[in-house]
């Protein structure tokens, strides 16, 4: 009895896959396959909110042709940012899932600049006529991390180009204005010349290696103020794991402005207690996108259902939080300014966003395992904010995901954990380096 329903079962998804013919690139809809039961093979994490949460078997697909979404860190050389097209097109269910990174970075620039003109009489809080900055950067070859660092160097006039490219280095210590990645800026404001000198700045990484370390960089303002003072007028950071390291640990009892980004639900809480500001980078709508493509492509139907196009539940994201780049087979989320102005419809950052919020049926969308993981299950950005999303996201989308958080350091770390791909639909993969992808996609390759 069990295995003429295990064959009628395996007859009824080859039939489905045959039907659907197994990709779908983003052209025209194409008809979902038949619903399927069975055993599960899944693991823990999510379940599904809509019905059975039994993951339906895993079938005949072959690993390197399942569904793969890389998400915040893109396949790319972390030294000359050049996008690593072989990862990005693996299969012809392969995607990435991020953020405008330069349309934020330009942000991050225009909200520091904005608080100093608007703080122009107190910002300086030695009255030496010099505003000085610090900056701590998160992870010199990471292409989320360059463009921060560009963005803030662009907005306060310290930027030197290189080669048509504003230098992202760090430059250690600069008190004498003397370093070469960056030059002294001069803003003027109400009339008067100010000069700008980005004092310091330093890639936080700890000993062990892990990058976007927010210790180092609580240890390193301390440094700074040392041998600084009251020269530093306006700390900004990459993150706001970072950012807030630095805000708890010295400005905000001295009350100097701290900029970070990512909209994590403590650094838009601080606003209130004179965080300078941050950026979301619409983490909720990047967490349902990850999501989103996996489902998309394991129900078989066009790429842009419940994205471009409603789906059968009504979900349906607007142009102006996201947009999808076909040649780099790239979604990215847009970004958005936190500031005192607006914090508080900032204040829950894991809150599943509004228009992509209804459950699907397991119906039609019947449950399937991921596997995903996480570069650093200490990156404060990752587990406070996206991971709490995910895990929501997934039960909305019937996806029964098997979460897996890494060191921050090795690529092997995690890579040892998917010694059976087999047991899952598809991937969500966070690269620990931007270079790695090959260290992932030979294991289903
Ligand atoms: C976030 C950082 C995070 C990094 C990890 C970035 O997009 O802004 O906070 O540490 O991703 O890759």
């Amino acid at each position: 009895m069990k295995k003429t329903l295990a064959a009628a079962l395996a007859l009824a998804m080859v039939l489905g896959l045959a039907a659907c013919g197994g990709g779908n690139n983003g052209g025209g809809s194409q008809t979902p396959p038949p619903p399927s039961g069975g055993s599960s093979t899944s693991q823990t994490g999510g379940s599904s909110a809509g019905g059975s949460n039994v993951a339906t078997p895993a079938g005949p697909v072959a690993n390197k042709d399942k569904p793969l979404v890389w998400y915040n860190r893109q396949p790319s050389n972390s030294s000359t940012g050049e996008l690593d097209m072989e990862a990005l097109s693996f299969n012809d269910d392969t995607y990435y899932v991020g953020f405008d990174a330069n349309q934020g970075a330009e942000l991050q620039g225009q909200m520091i600049l904005e608080y100093i003109t608007a703080n122009i009489d107190t910002i300086d809080r030695n009255g030496d006529g010099v505003i000085g900055y610090v900056l701590a950067i998160g992870d010199i070859g990471h292409n989320d991390s360059i463009a921060r660092t560009r963005g803030v160097r662009k907005a306060l006039d310290t930027a030197v180009e290189d080669g048509g490219a504003i230098k992202s280095d760090a430059v250690g210590i600069n008190q004498d204005g003397k370093a070469t990645a960056v030059k002294d800026g001069k803003l003027t404001i109400g009339g008067k010349e100010y000069t700008v000198r980005e004092l310091a700045s330093q890639e936080m990484k700890n000993s062990a290696g892990a990058t976007w370390d927010a210790a180092t960089a609580g240890n390193t303002i301390g440094t700074w103020v040392s041998t600084f003072g009251d020269q530093i007028d306006v700390v900004a950071s990459n993150n706001d794991g970072m950012g807030m390291a630095m805000f708890n640990a010295w400005s905000k009892e001295n009350k100097v402005p701290t900029f970070g980004y990512d909209a994590n639900a403590d650094a838009v809480a601080a606003i209130g207690e004179g965080y300078g500001g941050t950026i979301s980078q619409h983490a909720d709508v990047q967490a349902y996108l990850t999501l989103r493509v996996l489902r998309n492509a394991l129900d078989g139907v066009d790429i842009d259902t419940g994205i471009g196009t409603a789906d059968d539940a009504g979900n349906v994201l607007s142009d102006d939080v996201y947009k999808y780049v076909d040649s780099e087979r790239s979604y990215y989320a847009l970004n958005v300014a936190v500031t005192a102005a607006n914090y508080t419809d900032f204040l829950d950052s894991t809150k599943p966003f509004g228009p992509v919020s209804a459950q699907l049926s397991t119906d039609s969308h019947p449950t399937k395992s991921v596997w995903l993981d996480i570069y650093n299950a200490a990156d404060n950005f990752l587990s406070s904010t996206y991971q709490p999303l995910l895990q929501n996201y997934d039960d909305l989308l019937n996806l029964k995901v098997e979460y897996i958080g890494g060191d921050g350091q090795t690529e092997g770390n995690i890579t040892n954990r998917l010694g059976n791909p087999d047991q899952y639909d598809a991937f969500a993969i966070n690269m620990v380096k931007t270079d790695n992808a090959a260290a992932y996609t030979s294991l289903l390759g």
